[in-house]
């Protein structure tokens, strides 16, 4: 097991739509595991395989009672309401902002057995996952947000990296 590297922002894995699995191998149980242990290690409360520079449709969850939600291929298959609540990203990192997410989902994913599941979540997991598939594909939670305050958000992020740089 190790811990792996967080892509962050302007890095382009972040920007790809990212590969279904066809097949579950072992190298992919092990790219799991490192997620696993690298979500955790960040306190992070989800963690998209693009995240680690690998764009393939992997994301984990912190099921809180449920403990690690891993799916493969994950879908939203139906959803409930709507809910805007404060949002982050480790790879965006010490940015936060309200974003409106869908209050209730269902994904239907493959779980690491290969086997076809479907979770209904609420609350901050459901959040979680929507942020999550999102990163499947290309798109990151300050893109969910109005355009003058991303820019905003996006010259923090920008001077924070040149405060650590130096
Ligand atoms: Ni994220």
């Amino acid at each position: 097991m190790a811990i792996l590297e967080i892509k962050e922002y302007g890095e382009p894995v972040l920007r790809e739509k990212a590969i279904p699995i066809k097949e579950i191998i072992p190298e992919i149980l092990n790219l799991i595991k490192d997620m696993a242990e690298t979500m955790y290690a960040d306190s992070g409360v989800g963690l998209a395989a693009p995240q680690v520079g690998v764009s393939k449709r992997i994301i984990l969850v912190d099921g809180e009672e449920d403990g690690l939600i891993v799916l493969i291929n994950p879908m939203i298959i139906q959803s409930e309401g709507e809910v805007v609540e404060e949002e982050g990203c480790l790879s965006v990192p010490g940015i936060y902002s309200k974003v409106k997410r869908l209050s209730k989902v269902t994904v239907k994913a493959l779980n690491e057995n290969g086997d076809s599941i479907e979770i209904t979540k609420e609350g901050l997991i459901a959040r979680a996952l929507q942020h999550e598939i999102d990163h499947l594909d290309g798109i990151l939670f300050i893109d969910r947000i109005g355009r003058m305050e991303r820019q905003i958000l996006l010259n923090k992020l920008k001077k924070k990296k040149q405060k650590n740089s130096v």
